[in-house]
């Protein structure tokens, strides 16, 4: 649960700094939901510098840091397909970090691993977040996801 844009950023830096080459995060939640700042406190974590913005009419943005950083928004997208022939396929797998907001969309078809995390918004209080990290059981990006959960407890 995050109480402010601050605090789901600070979480998302936390983690990014727990990614390894090859991570896939699919980002789901409504429309402000908070996905883009999670995508930029990830980028943080990473190291990257720039100014993250949110690609939802460039559908891909590509930074450097750590590691690369593949910010795909799929929501004008139509499936899987279409996430193929544009080439897309060519930073799955990769040397880098691959963050997809409105990742529903393409999900069905997606070939590799990957960690979902879910936004909801909590309905009485405007600011509150609830987060919900899930990963296929016995997979690398679970373990992933235990580290942190540990790494994260022993800094509490
Ligand atoms: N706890 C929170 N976590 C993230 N964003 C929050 C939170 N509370 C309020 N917000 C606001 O919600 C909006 C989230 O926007 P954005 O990240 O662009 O959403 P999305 O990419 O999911 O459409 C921002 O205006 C942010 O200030
Ligand atoms: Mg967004």
């Amino acid at each position: 649960m995050t109480n402010s844009e601050a605090e789901t950023y600070s979480l998302a830096e936390s983690f990014g700094k727990m990614l390894t080459p090859g991570s896939n995060l699919f980002l789901d939640g409504d429309l402000a939901a908070g996905k883009t700042v999670f995508a930029k406190g990830v980028g943080k974590g990473l190291g990257i510098v720039e100014n993250i913005k949110s690609p939802s009419y460039t559908l891909l943005c590509i930074y450097e840091g750590r590691l690369p950083f593949y910010h795909f928004d799929a929501y004008n997208l139509s499936g899987i397909d279409d996430f193929f022939d544009l080439g897309f396929d060519e930073y799955l797998e990769n040397d880098g970090v691959v963050l997809i907001e409105w990742a529903n969309v393409i999900r069905e078809g997606f070939p590799y691993g990957h960690i979902d995390i879910k936004i909801d918004k909590i309905a009485e209080n405007e600011e509150q977040r609830r987060l919900t990290f899930t990963a296929r059981d016995g997979s690398e990006e679970e373990r992933i996801l235990k580290e942190w959960r540990n790494h994260e407890d022993s800094c509490l």
